[in-house]
């Protein structure tokens, strides 16, 4: 994999399609919706998805405040697709844009972000583009700006870990073990960031997924 390529989805397990059905296995209704009450949109929000995906986590951020601009950023034109259908099912706006996450301030504008969320995506990503990701999510936050972080971070427990191979068996073992090494709140404090925390951990059978949140100061 090279800096400008990604790994998809569902990595190596199955095609995108197959997305929405796999990801319930991670309880997601239970740590998607931490993400949202940590976010706590207010009606002046631009929130910025890095890694959207199918757009599960921009459309609860819309319905929780449709007022707040929401914008959903991947480099899928495929889940981009999905995303699409299902924020107008849902009848939730949210502003689509193609690109990578070391490309934030591009696609939105430096400064521009009150809040950046990105979830399930840095676990897939090489150590250079977990850097580059968080450097240019701070960037592309306003001063005072907040990041909500949602992935495969500290796996504590051997039934975590063993748990974690699933995930591991989808996106390979290089660029994910540094999460389960518990690497994440390191480099988002490397990344700028100030109060930096986990501020839940939620085991589900594919490991455990914890909510990082911090600040730009
Ligand atoms: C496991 S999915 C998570 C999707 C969504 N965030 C969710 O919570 O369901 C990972 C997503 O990250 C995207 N992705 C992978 N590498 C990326 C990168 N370097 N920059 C931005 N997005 C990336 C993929 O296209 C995919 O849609």
């Amino acid at each position: 994999m090279t800096e400008r390529t990604f790994t998809p989805a569902l990595g190596r397990l199955a095609p995108v399609r197959h997305y929405d059905t796999v990801i319930t296995l991670t309880r997601e209704r239970l740590w998607r919706g931490l993400v949202v009450r940590h976010v706590a949109p207010h009606p002046d929000d631009v929130i910025v998805d890095v890694g959207c995906g199918t757009g599960s986590l921009a459309v609860l951020l819309g319905r929780a405040r449709p007022e707040a601009r929401i914008i959903g950023l991947d480099p899928d034109h495929d889940v981009l697709a999905v995303a699409r259908r299902k924020a107008a099912a849902a009848g939730v706006a949210v502003q689509w844009r193609v690109g990578m996450g070391d490309a934030v301030q591009d696609a939105v504008g430096a400064g521009a972000a009150s809040v950046v969320v990105s979830s399930l995506v840095l676990h897939q990503c090489p150590m250079s583009m977990k850097r580059a990701m968080l450097a240019s999510m701070f960037a592309a936050l306003r001063p005072g700006g907040r990041l909500v972080i949602a992935d495969y971070g500290l796996q504590r427990t051997t039934l975590a870990r063993l748990g974690f191979r699933l995930v591991q068996l989808a996106d390979g073992i290089e660029h994910t073990q540094p999460n389960a090494e518990g690497v994440l709140p390191c480099l988002i404090s490397q990344a700028g960031f100030r109060n930096v925390r986990e501020a839940a951990a939620v085991p589900t059978i594919t490991g455990t997924i914890s909510i990082y949140t911090g600040r730009r100061p």
